[in-house]
């Protein structure tokens, strides 16, 4: 049954479907999967009320992300056998890979040995910091370049001589942040900056952002950074699978 009475409403990056009362029926947005320019495609993010549940708003929703925004392709990421799951195979989304979400616990995290590998030595390199909202689009060599300000942002980068090698950003949305990355960009591989970078972000987030307990990240079962990680002290917390459209 499609539930012609619902209005889907256009809002800067995000859509809602609005019921006759004015309540809320439905959301969508965009976010970027990974910031910046080595990954951008948009990660679709969709919720319908279960009580509105299929009436067609989810499709809706959906036909509305693609008419009004520019992106040629989206992901999602949805748990095996949801209703998520078969909505994306209703709508001919592609299945790209399973994910593994991890989460770090601050209060698991020893601060002294934090801080040993965050000021661990690695010759030629240097670490440095950004904080502030990410803009929808932007470089990470151009926020490093201005000036930090106040945002949900922490952005900590390992440069060579000015040519980023490797970085890792969070974003916070209290209790938790979400940490993107870190990655490594080729011709700096092999030296240990992942694991560095998302030590110092680690730290870093924490002085910026007191009250963020948790850290949250989502990645490829054969992420390479997986190891560096699991390390830190990330844990699984559950998994599921990306689909593209
Ligand atoms: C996934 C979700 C957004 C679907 O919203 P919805 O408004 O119910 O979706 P629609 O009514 O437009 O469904 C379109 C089609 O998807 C499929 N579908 C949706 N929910 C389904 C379910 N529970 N079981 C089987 N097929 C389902 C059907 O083919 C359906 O068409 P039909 O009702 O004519 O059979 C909703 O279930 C939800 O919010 N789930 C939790 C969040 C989530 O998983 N989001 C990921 C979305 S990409």
């Amino acid at each position: 049954m499609t539930e012609r009475l619902i209005d889907i409403v256009a809002l800067p990056s995000r859509w809602q479907a609005v019921a006759p009362g004015g309540s809320v029926a439905g959301v969508a947005g965009l976010r970027p999967i990974m910031p910046f320019e080595y990954e951008d495609t948009p990660e679709l993010s969709l919720y319908v009320e279960p009580q509105w549940r299929r009436r067609g708003i989810g499709s809706r929703l959906l036909t509305a992300v693609r008419a009004q925004s520019a992106e040629p392709r989206l992901v999602t990421d949805v748990v095996a056998g949801s209703p998520g799951e078969a909505f994306c195979l209703r709508h001919g989304f592609r299945r790209v890979r399973s994910q593994r979400h991890d989460l770090l616990t601050y209060c698991d995290v020893h601060r002294a040995w934090l801080g040993e590998l965050v000021d661990a030595e690695h010759p030629g390199y240097r670490l440095t910091h950004w904080t502030g909202d990410l803009p929808s689009t932007a470089r990470v060599e151009e926020l490093l370049r201005s000036p930090s300000r106040p945002g949900n942002a922490v952005l900590t980068a390992a440069d060579a001589g000015g040519d980023l090698a490797a970085y890792a950003v969070a974003v916070v949305d209290l209790p938790r942040a979400r940490q993107y990355g870190p990655a490594v960009l080729p011709g700096h591989r092999g030296r240990r900056l992942g694991l560095w970078v998302n030590a110092a972000l680690i730290q870093r987030l924490r002085e910026v952002h007191p009250r963020v307990d948790e850290i949250e990240t989502a990645g490829a079962e054969d992420d390479p950074c997986l190891p560096a990680r699991e390390h830190l002290g990330f844990r699984p917390v559950r998994r599921t699978r990306l689909y593209e459209l």
